[in-house]
């Protein structure tokens, strides 16, 4: 048997997206990886509760870290949430040289340097796709795409539930309490809502985007950090009689001159020509500015079960070519490697 295995530690909103399009696109993805993948344990709180996706009992664990330390599953999700049972969770995957694919902007933002420092030392590895705005991919982008620039500014949505949150207030005379629990209902919330509506939740969002572009970490508690509980009604009627919409915005700055970065998360008023304040629902849009590309645009879904799903599995497939080319010292032994031809090919093209 070739199947690379997966443990998925959490089965919400996320993990049960990545179990669906796992299983909904197997033959093409095993068909890209060069291998089938298998979802060999899934970690949850109450492995009794009924779900609405029916799950063979032997793959359900209560302790997510017998996943985190399993010899026989390389590749590890964390897609719990929540900062301390998951900060655990990626250091003993780590530790024991595995791949952790996360979605946790909240984890990263906090112990970020602690957990690249760990994948370093014990030849782990950690994707992170998921964890800035949801199916956009702009981790890759600012890493790989965009890798000759320097990023003077970044700024844009990049917190889905409070977009879909304004832009309902904009388009429909509801209360904010209505809407807030239909971006709940849909699996957009984070599970500690204040974190959105807060601007926490951009503001984590922000500083892994800040620390991409300019390799340092900014916490939020040295941001302007405001979020969009104090928009009302009567806001949304003024900007649009002066041509205006309304969007909570994540601003990185940096000046060259004097080598200062700033980090912002607040409500803004975007002029109606301006792309990003078209930008509605659950969707996230980043404007990256380079100073050798010039300023690009990107636009999709921030969040929710399934753009966040594409995210994750990206990861996932990104983890299986790490694997499979031998460059990471967990090697389940049943991962078969690349064949010797390609393998050099990929050696002589570093
Ligand atoms: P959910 O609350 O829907 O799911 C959390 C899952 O983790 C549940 O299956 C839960 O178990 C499990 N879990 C929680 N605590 C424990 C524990 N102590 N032991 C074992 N299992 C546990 O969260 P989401 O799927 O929405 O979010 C997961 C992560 O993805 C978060 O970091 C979030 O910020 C991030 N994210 C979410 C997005 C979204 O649109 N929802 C988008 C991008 C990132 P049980 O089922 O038994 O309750
Ligand atoms: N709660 C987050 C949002 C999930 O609404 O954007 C995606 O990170």
């Amino acid at each position: 048997d070739t199947s690379i295995n997966i443990g998925l530690c959490g089965f919400g909103t996320v993990g049960q997206g990545v179990w669906k399009h796992l299983e909904q696109n197997r033959a093409e993805l095993a068909a890209r990886l060069g291998a089938p993948l298998r979802i060999a344990a899934i970690a949850v709180r109450d492995p009794q509760r009924k779900r609405a996706v029916k799950l063979p009992p032997k793959l359900l664990r209560e302790d997510p870290l017998e996943i985190a330390t399993a010899p026989d599953i390389p590749i590890v999700c964390e897609l719990m949430g929540g900062t301390d049972l998951a900060h655990r969770v990626t250091l003993a995957a780590l530790r024991a040289g595995k791949i952790v694919v996360s979605a946790n902007k909240a984890l990263i933002c906090e112990h970020g340097a602690e957990i690249f420092a760990t994948a370093r030392k014990h030849g782990g590895h950690f994707f992170f796709e998921a964890s800035v705005a949801g199916g956009i991919p702009i981790i890759k982008a600012l890493r790989e795409g965009l890798v000759a620039n320097r990023f003077p500014q970044i700024y844009g949505i990049l917190n889905g539930t409070c977009n879909y949150i304004l832009t309902q207030m904009e388009e429909r005379d509801a209360p904010y309490a209505e809407i807030l629990s239909e971006a709940k209902a849909m699996g957009y919330a984070e599970a500690d809502e204040s974190l959105d509506v807060g601007g926490w939740d951009a503001a984590h969002k922000a500083a892994v985007l800040a620390w991409l572009a300019h390799g340092l970490w900014v916490p939020p508690s040295r941001m302007i950090v405001e979020g969009i509980e104090r928009v009302t009604p009567a806001d949304f009627k003024n900007a649009a009689t002066l041509g205006y919409s309304i969007k909570l915005l994540a601003i990185i700055t940096r000046d060259f001159a004097s080598n200062e970065v700033s980090v912002k998360v607040h409500p803004a008023l975007l002029p109606d020509h301006d792309v990003i304040a078209s930008v509605n629902g659950v969707y996230n849009a980043i404007s990256v500015t380079g100073d050798v590309v010039g300023t690009t645009l990107y636009i999709g879904k921030g969040a929710g079960q399934d753009a966040t799903a594409s995210a994750v599995i990206s990861d996932i497939a990104d983890a299986v070519a790490l694997l499979r080319s031998g460059k990471c010292v967990h090697l389940n032994s049943e991962v078969a490697p690349l064949p010797a031809e390609q393998a050099s090919a990929g050696k002589s093209g570093e």
